[in-house]
């Protein structure tokens, strides 16, 4: 699909990966952008700086999501094309404590459920729609360091190829956006074992975007290798988490648990 004249909503817009998005759909062409984050500051500098809108939204609390989709319908008219792209990271594995479990699967999970819910059947209505959900390679492969963040964001590409499955015939579309690391505020400095393979620039990323969202397949792999990662995985899973365990010990010796 061309973001040409679209109306397109973006959650984390106002950072690093959203933010880069909405610039580079602005750019395109696009007939309106609408800016959603929690942080809605730096929501209104991105909006200005594009001619969008700004709106505050926390996507872990469903309310919040159905107020930026009437938001956006009653300024725009309807969506084109909604990009779930707001996460957040927490490190560690299973000894996470449950609060922190829980607030990660509400941010990087149900915020992608309550998205479906709140647009699909409009976008049926209207002949069609598209849906892209940021996940992370760490959705296809896995986070060394991070069973909350691997667990959540396979979830999520698992829930997008439950929606394009279920309302694909119908006029949906849906993309899983599957970066490694990128240059922003949650890889920090150096994007640390994400960055096993260089830190791409999101302005780059966008650029991806663009060009997977003009080839309409699901999977949007900024970083090409991370294909044949998942083809190594799926080959011979044993060799491959030997080689994660590999990696691992490169980053963080003896183990996440080693005092
Ligand atoms: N940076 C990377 O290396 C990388 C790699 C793969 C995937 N991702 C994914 O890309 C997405 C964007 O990450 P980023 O690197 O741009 O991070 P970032 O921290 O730079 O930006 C995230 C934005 O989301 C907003 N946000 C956080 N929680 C929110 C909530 N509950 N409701 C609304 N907004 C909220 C933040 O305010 C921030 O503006 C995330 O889903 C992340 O998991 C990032």
């Amino acid at each position: 699909m061309k973001v040409t004249d679209k109306v397109i909503v973006v959650t984390g817009g106002a950072n690093g990966i959203g933010a880069a998005l909405c610039r580079r759909f602005a750019r395109e062409g696009a007939k309106g952008v609408v800016v959603a984050d929690v942080d809605e500051t730096l929501a209104k500098v991105v909006a200005e700086e594009i001619n969008g809108a700004a709106f505050k939204c926390d996507v872990s609390r469903e309310e919040d999501v159905k107020r930026l989709v009437r938001f956006t319908e009653e300024k725009y008219g309807w969506i084109d094309l909604f990009c779930s792209n707001a996460g957040i990271g927490v490190m560690g594995g299973v000894e996470c404590p449950n609060d922190q479990w829980q607030r990660i699967w509400e941010v990087n999970v149900m915020s992608h459920v309550y998205v479906g819910r709140a647009i699909i059947p409009g976008m049926i209505k209207r002949g069609g729609g598209a849906l892209m959900i940021t996940s992370s390679a760490a959705g296809l492969l896995s986070q060394i360091g991070s069973a909350p963040y691997s667990v959540t964001k396979h979830a999520a590409v698992g829930l997008a190829e439950n929606i394009t499955i279920t309302y694909g015939d119908q006029g949906i579309k849906v993309f899983a956006l599957c970066p490694q690391a990128v240059r922003t505020a949650m890889a920090g400095p150096d994007g640390g074992v994400a960055a096993v393979d260089g830190l791409m620039e999101p302005e780059q990323l966008a650029e991806a975007v663009i060009d997977g969202l003009n080839k309409e397949e699901f999977l949007i792999l900024p970083h090409p290798d991370v294909k044949t990662y998942m083809q190594r995985k799926t080959s011979d899973y044993d060799r491959w988490l030997q080689g994660m365990r590999r990696l691992q010990a490169r980053f963080i010796a003896g183990g996440p648990l080693k005092k």
